[in-house]
């Protein structure tokens, strides 16, 4: 299948990211979000991480120029009528998201495929929202998308092997490096790395250490790029508490509780970077 034109849903940091990547890879590409001045941020974030890959010689300004030209703001799923591919990516919500699946299989064509950029519910239970389950998956990036290499694809119980083998070549299209799993909760990237983000505030919880201890024991002391308290601020607080739920209701095991401290600082509306404020302060 030929995918020319995309719509992204979410024009969060994921959204934005994912936007941008397929932009880039020659894609025409709508970003969608509840609000056009949303949108209109998104773009601007796009336009500034593009502005630095052009400093650092990744890319002619005339690309730039051409990926930004791609891009089409929304916020009406009208514009999904002409789009051979939704990629999801608002908050990690099922209600949310799977409103939005109904919508988008309401309006585009029986060709497009609906993808989810979901860290962890179930992509079977999005595509029992449509009419089209063999034409549901998920499609996975990593966090900054524009930079990081995987895309996890998840495969639903009624997934088609066309749909997997199409997102498979248009992840590779667009230069990254696929790898695949099955419909489990938090598929392999979030089950395994939400238990040490998770144990990593238990310690600070319990006053083991300080957050720069615990990140410099783990940064230094495993080879991690980033420690596990930074990179719970870079994913956003609320959607790693939202993972750690989905993790400990699906598998009714004790080891994914979420720490109280997480709770309280979503409470709170520490949310991370996106916040200004998290374990660490970015403001
Ligand atoms: P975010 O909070 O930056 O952005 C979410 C966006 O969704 C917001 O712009 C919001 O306005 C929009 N939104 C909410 N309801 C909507 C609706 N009904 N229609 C259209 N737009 C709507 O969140 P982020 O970090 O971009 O996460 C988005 C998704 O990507 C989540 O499912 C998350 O689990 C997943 N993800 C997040 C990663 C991360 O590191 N943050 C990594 C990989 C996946």
């Amino acid at each position: 299948m030929d995918i020319r034109k995309v719509i992204v849903i979410g024009a969060g940091q994921m959204g934005s990211g994912i936007a941008q990547t397929a932009a880039v890879t020659g894609l025409e590409t709508v970003l969608h979000d509840v609000r056009l001045d949303i949108v209109e941020r998104g773009i601007a974030n796009i336009a500034k991480s593009l502005a630095k890959f052009v400093e650092k010689g990744k890319m002619t300004a005339e690309e730039r120029d051409a990926a930004l030209s791609r891009i089409r703001p929304s916020d009406n799923f009208e514009n999904a009528r002409d789009c051979d591919l939704a990629i999801e990516a608002v908050v990690e919500n099922l209600a949310v998201k799977s409103t939005i699946f109904k919508s988008l299989d309401s309006v585009m064509p029986a060709h497009a495929i609906l993808a989810s950029n979901t860290s962890s519910l179930p992509i079977t239970e999005l595509a029992a929202f449509t009419g089209r389950p063999s034409q549901v998956i998920g499609m996975h990036f990593m966090n900054p998308v524009p930079i990081m290499k995987l895309v996890e694809i998840i495969r639903g119980l009624q997934t088609s092997d066309s749909t997997f083998e199409a997102i498979e070549n248009l992840a590779k299209q667009m230069g990254k490096v696929p790898a695949s799993c099955q419909d489990v909760p938090g598929f392999i990237s979030n089950r395994v790395l939400q238990v040490m983000i998770n144990e990593a505030i238990w310690c600070l919880y319990e006053g083991v250490a300080t957050p720069e201890s615990i990140d410099t024991i783990m940064k230094l002391g495993m080879n991690h790029p980033m420690g596990p308290l930074a990179l719970a601020d870079l994913i956003g607080l609320d959607t790693v508490l939202s993972i750690l739920e989905v993790l400990q209701n699906g598998y009714g095991d004790p080891k994914y509780r979420p720490c109280p401290l997480l709770r309280q600082y979503v409470k709170a509306g520490w949310l991370g970077r996106k916040s200004g404020r998290g374990f660490y302060n970015y403001q």
